[in-house]
This record gives C-alpha cells, sequence and structure tokens, in this order.
C-alpha cells in the first residue's frame, strides 16, 4: 500500500535520540520477534530511557555513524545509520505500522547515496534475519554468517551481506 503524503529524509539531531529509541524498541520487538528468542529481543532492545537513548546516539556519531530520519505526516517513520567512510549500513529500522510501504526502500536509498558520494562503492551490512529478504531485494548478497556476542554471552545470529554499488558506465 502505498502512503499519502511524502517521506522526508532528514538528518537527526540530538534532541531526536529519544524518539528515535522509541522506534527502534517497537520496530525489533514486533517486526523481528518471529526469529529471535526473547532473551536476544530484549539484549538488542532494552527498555528505553532519555540517558540512553542520547548515549547511543552520541556513540554512534563518535563512531563516524550519519543517522538519517525517514518523517511521514509530521511523524518519524523510520529511521537508518550509515558509516560513509566504512561502506557500511548500521541501521535500518522502520515503525511496525507504516511497514512494506516503501519507507525502508527510500532510507536505504538516502544511505546508499551517502556512500557512494564519498567515493566508496562497496556496501556492507550485518542484516537480523529478519531483515535478509529486504536486503535481498535491494542487490545485497549473503557473504556469510555472523554472529554478535551481547557482554553476558547472549548471541544473535545474523548475516554478513554486502552489495556492489559501483555506478554503472
Ligand atoms: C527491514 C525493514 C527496515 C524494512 O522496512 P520497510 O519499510 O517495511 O521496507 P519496504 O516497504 O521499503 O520494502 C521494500 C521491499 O523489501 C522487501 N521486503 C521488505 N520487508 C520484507 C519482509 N518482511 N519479507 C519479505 N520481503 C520484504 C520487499 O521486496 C519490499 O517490496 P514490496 O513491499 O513491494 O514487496 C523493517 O521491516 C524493519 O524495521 N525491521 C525491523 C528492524 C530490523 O531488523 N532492521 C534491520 C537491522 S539490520
Amino acid at each position: 500500500m502505498s502512503l499519502a503524503a511524502p517521506i522526508v529524509i532528514r538528518p537527526a539531531r540530538l534532541g531526536d535520540a529519544l524518539a528515535i529509541a522509541a522506534l527502534h524498541h517497537v520496530a525489533v520487538h514486533k517486526l523481528a520477534a518471529p526469529f529471535y528468542p526473547r532473551e536476544v529481543l530484549e539484549h538488542w532492545s532494552p527498555p528505553v530511557t532519555l540517558t540512553g537513548a542520547e548515549r547511543r546516539y552520541r556513540e554512534t556519531q563518535e563512531d563516524g555513524g550519519l543517522t538519517l530520519l525517514a518523517e511521514h505526516d509530521g511523524g518519524l517513520a523510520g529511521f537508518g545509520v550509515v558509516i560513509p567512510e566504512a561502506g557500511e549500513i548500521a541501521a535500518c529500522y522502520v515503525a511496525p505500522e507504516l511497514s512494506r510501504r516503501g519507507i525502508g526502500r527510500t532510507l536505504l536509498g538516502a544511505m546508499e547515496a551517502t556512500v557512494s558520494a564519498h567515493g566508496v562503492h562497496e556496501i556492507n551490512v550485518r542484516a537480523s534475519l529478519n531483515s535478509k529478504s529486504f536486503y535481498s531485494a535491494f542487490g545485497y548478497h549473503v557473504s556469510g554468517r555472523g554472529e554478535y556476542r551481547f557482554e553476558d554471552g547472549t548471541v544473535m545470529v545474523v548475516a554478513f551481506m554486502r552489495k556492489d554499488n559501483s555506478p554503472i558506465v
């Protein structure tokens, strides 16, 4: 189903941190729930606090991450994090009630354009199992199976995915 209002992409600010964290939480616990045990979901996205949200936002920036927001009808509809110099898509999350309307596609396109603008043409993503079909739809191929280990040893299985984003000459 398409959206009535346009999707607007803009860079995030610190003041968006809480809304980003809240969207992350609901997207993980609704959209990824069929793919992971509850303990993994709880580590991946613990309960949201303002302090935690702002800390995470600052850490993302310190790691070279650019956070892009997708807004629809004046509200936050999704966000993505890209590390352009590393050619890495570090996050792409969409509000569950707006999924399958092209918001992820728009965010991913904006992140890929940012990577290309930095002269980097290979893009990598550590994809959650629930998002593999999404990345596959845009030309990403699985290059390996990975494991993310949380501090207490809980393991989250992910797929390493890669795309050659070289310009067509
Ligand atoms: C993955 C995610 C970002 C996709 O966002 P979205 O806005 O629903 O995606 P789009 O509507 O742009 O989908 C574009 C295409 O991707 C594919 N796709 C997206 N979600 C899919 C799914 N669950 N199953 C199969 N294909 C899917 C389809 O080809 C789709 O096109 P179609 O709807 O015309 O068939 C969203 O489901 C999400 O936030 N998931 C939870 C968070 C997460 O795990 N993020 C990835 C972290 S690496």
